[in-house]
């Protein structure tokens, strides 16, 4: 028996760490008060709470205007369509994102171009955009990953020259600000998912922001079976579909977003102490903060573990016995969607992959990220943002655990166990 819990020891910690999601009485007034209208439909029929939560959503994020859709993927998919994403386009993705980052982009019978990330953010490396460039790009879809922000100041300046649109996904920058201006606000739109894991949520859901009517008309007949926007002032008419987020999780929105600034400061607070008791940790290295981020929107707080600075001991091994300490984290949260068993794409359904072409596009085979490859199958590691959401002693045993795994790594050398085992296979592929 040794001194860890995955050999046998006593864990570290025994309570739980706080649930999520979280509701309040707030929740339970706002769906009496849709079932008691019998308003239950999607905005605009009519979508009172939809509405209001649109407005504060986007002045949040420093957004002319926000539209509720029914999830996260779905507000890529209408933001590619406002852009005017045609069918054979490119579309410069990070590789290093979870697959509905990019399944959108096929979705409108686009070509996802996946470029590296930078191993400081994990975020898409703006240096290595410029070189996917083709007379087919029309856009770029940085991700705003974990706890970091794509450098936009960059990637702003290559869509200019390049006349690039360009989409933010959000999906994990509620909150956010880069140089006070809102996560999702920068680019041409911005894309959210409120799906149960994240900052806000309603189960399932989504928003697109943006600071342009045209675009925000064209999502709103886009996911609203094509009818007129209620402004219409573009006139424009597109086939669409219905994506329209209920009456009943648009209501669950509004407090859950007047909660996230005060969850925001607890979580930063401590992450802020958490970072402190990481210093001095040779195996443990911490995303470089940007001063640009003038508010933190941290989804999943991220590490990076460093293997030969701990006796060669394999990432799978050190979080699979920190979770039996008792505290709740992944390794293989992402892996380069070109490599995921989520992405099994066959160019036979996704007819831009061949089209003038002179040889069909391989996507799972044409793209090498080493960066990508590096956190996703050796470094990273995530934690859950509830971790943080706790008291100082509860962020204290984070790296109380960290530090405890470390100290006894020699016991998790050659081992064999369930979690293990369970940690080298993708999300997608584990035993739950
Ligand atoms: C980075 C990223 N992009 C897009 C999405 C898609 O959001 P949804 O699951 O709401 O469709 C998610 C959600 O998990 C995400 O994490």
């Amino acid at each position: 028996m040794g001194k860890l819990a995955i050999t046998g020891g006593e864990p570290l910690r025994q309570a739980p760490y706080p649930c999520w999601p979280t509701y309040t009485r707030a929740e339970s007034l706002a769906l009496d008060d849709v079932l008691s209208s019998t308003k239950w439909g999607g905005q605009p029929f009519p979508g009172k709470h939809a509405v209001a939560f649109a407005k504060k959503f986007a002045e949040t994020h420093t957004a002319k205007y926000a539209q509720c859709v029914n999830t996260g993927t779905v507000a890529i998919q209408a933001s590619l369509k406002a852009i005017g994403i045609r069918p054979g386009d490119e579309v410069i993705v990070p590789a290093y994102t979870w697959e509905g980052t990019v399944g959108p982009v096929l979705l409108v019978n686009a070509v996802p171009i996946f470029v590296d990330v930078d191993p400081d953010t994990y975020c898409l490396d703006a240096s290595k955009i410029e070189a996917a460039i083709t007379p087919k790009t029309k856009a770029i879809l940085p991700v705003h990953l974990g706890m970091r922000f794509a450098d936009m100041d960059a990637i702003l300046r290559i869509a200019a020259k390049h006349k690039l649109k360009v989409i933010e996904d959000c999906a994990h920058a509620h909150g956010g600000m880069w140089m006070g201006k809102g996560a999702g606000s920068m680019g041409d739109l911005g894309a959210f998912s409120f799906q149960s894991s994240k900052l806000i949520t309603c189960g399932e859901g989504g928003a697109v922001i943006t600071n342009n009517l045209e675009y925000f008309e064209l999502v709103q007949s886009y996911i609203n079976a094509g009818r007129a926007s209620l402004t219409d002032h573009y006139k424009k008419r597109i086939i669409g579909f219905n994506y329209r987020l209920g009456e009943f999780q648009a209501a669950i929105l509004g407090p859950q977003l007047d909660r996230l600034p005060e969850q925001a400061q607890i979580r930063t607070k401590n992450m802020l102490h958490f970072e402190s008791r990481m210093k001095d940790t040779p195996a443990i290295g911490l995303l470089k903060p940007d001063p640009r981020i003038t508010r933190l929107a941290p989804y999943g707080y991220v590490i990076k573990y460093f293997s030969p600075k701990a006796k060669e001991v394999p990432r799978a091994n050190f979080v699979a016995a920190l979770q039996l300490e008792g505290v709740p984290c992944d390794g293989l949260f992402y892996e380069p969607v070109y490599k995921s068993s989520l992405f099994p794409v066959d160019s036979a359904d996704f007819p831009a992959l061949s089209w003038n072409r002179e040889k069909v596009l391989d996507l799972r085979s044409m793209f090498s990220c080493p960066e990508s490859e590096r956190a996703a199958y050796q470094e990273a590691v995530w934690f859950p943002h509830q971790n943080f959401l706790g008291s100082a002693q509860d962020t204290d045993d984070i790296a109380n655990a960290i530090h405890k795994v470390l100290d006894n790594i020699e016991e998790l050398r050659g081992l064999d166990h369930k979690a293990i085992r369970n940690q080298k296979l993708g999300r997608a592929d584990r035993e739950s």
